[in-house]
């Protein structure tokens, strides 16, 4: 390598041409998932106070959207849902109603855009009156019997035509006992995107507003998602869920975790996503209301930031918004 004059670093960044010429790493709408909210609250369309932008859709306005997101080349949604907090109870029932929003929602999009990929979350923080993703029994959250319901959650959602079942709640054992399931069942080729490095983490915030599990949500999620501080322990995670079959796996947060995305798609010849949270979300949005920052050019910063530390895809809510950009 020559020094300075024979080496100008500068030389290769001196026009719009060369910049392009030599970038490393891209980010184009195929690399996003649409993180979506879905309604029982009879409204077409309901803001959600703390994502500024982000509105929670009514089944039928749903279908709408993922056409719109289809034709902007977004590959996927994944869908969250908001239920009348009467369908709410200890044990998150509703989460394994066949007839409930989450399978109807899914059934509503196949039929009207089937070539867009469906991504369930499993978990039942939103169908239980704790805000918890498991069962609680004296404060304690249970595996097994947690398990147990996830695995039917999942058969719920598989038999309505999910295409990628995401179980987020952080639980021991939960990939290899969907995975059986959805063999036994028939549903060979379901996909399982796995939350395999989940975070306990500040940046969920504006998602419990969204999911309507904010007010009711008792303590934290300390004891199933993992300490901030950890990052081998990261990488076992993510071991254990490929060896219980999952397809892909997720780091979660997104921007703050950077670091365990490098760390977990150096590891793994395994498609890593990285989820852009609610809380990622309503910083930048926050930022830019107030004139502090360009949304749009920070926003596109942030998925380039997540494709160079090696993810295949981003989950993130600005999905639309980015491709509408990508796509000039
Ligand atoms: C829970 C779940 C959470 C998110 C997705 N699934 C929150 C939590 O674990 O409390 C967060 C998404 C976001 O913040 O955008 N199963």
């Amino acid at each position: 390598m020559g020094a300075f004059p024979a080496t100008r670093m500068r030389r290769l960044r001196q026009s719009d041409w060369t910049r392009r010429l030599v970038r490393e790493r891209h980010v184009t709408p195929d690399d996003l998932v649409w993180s979506v909210v879905v309604t029982d609250s009879g409204k077409d369309r309901d803001p959600v106070g703390a994502m500024p932008g982000v509105e929670r859709f009514s089944v039928k306005e749903l279908v709408k959207e993922a056409k719109i997101a289809r034709d902007l080349g977004i590959p996927a949604i994944a869908m969250f849902p908001h239920i009348d907090p009467a369908k709410k109870d200890e044990h998150g029932t509703e989460a394994l109603n066949p007839d409930g929003l989450v399978p109807t929602a899914i059934k509503a999009i196949k039929d009207a855009v089937p070539d867009i990929g469906i991504i369930c979350d499993v978990a039942l923080d939103p169908f239980t009156s704790h805000g918890h993703d498991g069962v609680l029994k004296d404060g304690v959250i249970l595996n097994d019997e947690t398990v147990e319901r996830l695995v039917e959650q999942a058969l719920v959602q598989a038999r309505a035509g999910c295409d990628v079942i995401a179980p987020s709640d952080m639980m021991d054992g939960r990939i290899g006992a969907v995975r059986d399931a959805l063999e036994g069942d028939g549903h060979t080729d379901t996909l399982i995107l796995s939350y395999a490095a989940k975070y306990a983490s500040g940046f969920y915030g504006p998602y419990r507003e969204a999911i309507g599990s904010a007010g009711v949500l008792t303590g934290d999620k300390k004891t199933y998602q993992m300490d901030p501080g950890n990052i081998s322990e990261a990488l076992r995670e993510v071991e254990l869920d490929l060896a219980e079959g999952a397809d892909m796996v997720m780091v979660k947060p997104g921007l703050p975790y950077l670091d365990i995305v490098k760390f977990v798609s150096d590891t793994f010849a395994v498609p890593v996503l990285a989820f852009q949270v609610s809380g990622e979300y309503a910083m930048i949005e926050a930022a830019a209301a107030n004139g502090w920052i360009d949304g749009d050019r920070v926003m596109l910063e942030t998925l380039l930031a997540f494709r160079r530390a090696g993810a295949s895809g981003i989950v993130t809510y600005f999905a639309p918004r980015a491709a509408r950009l990508l796509n000039g």
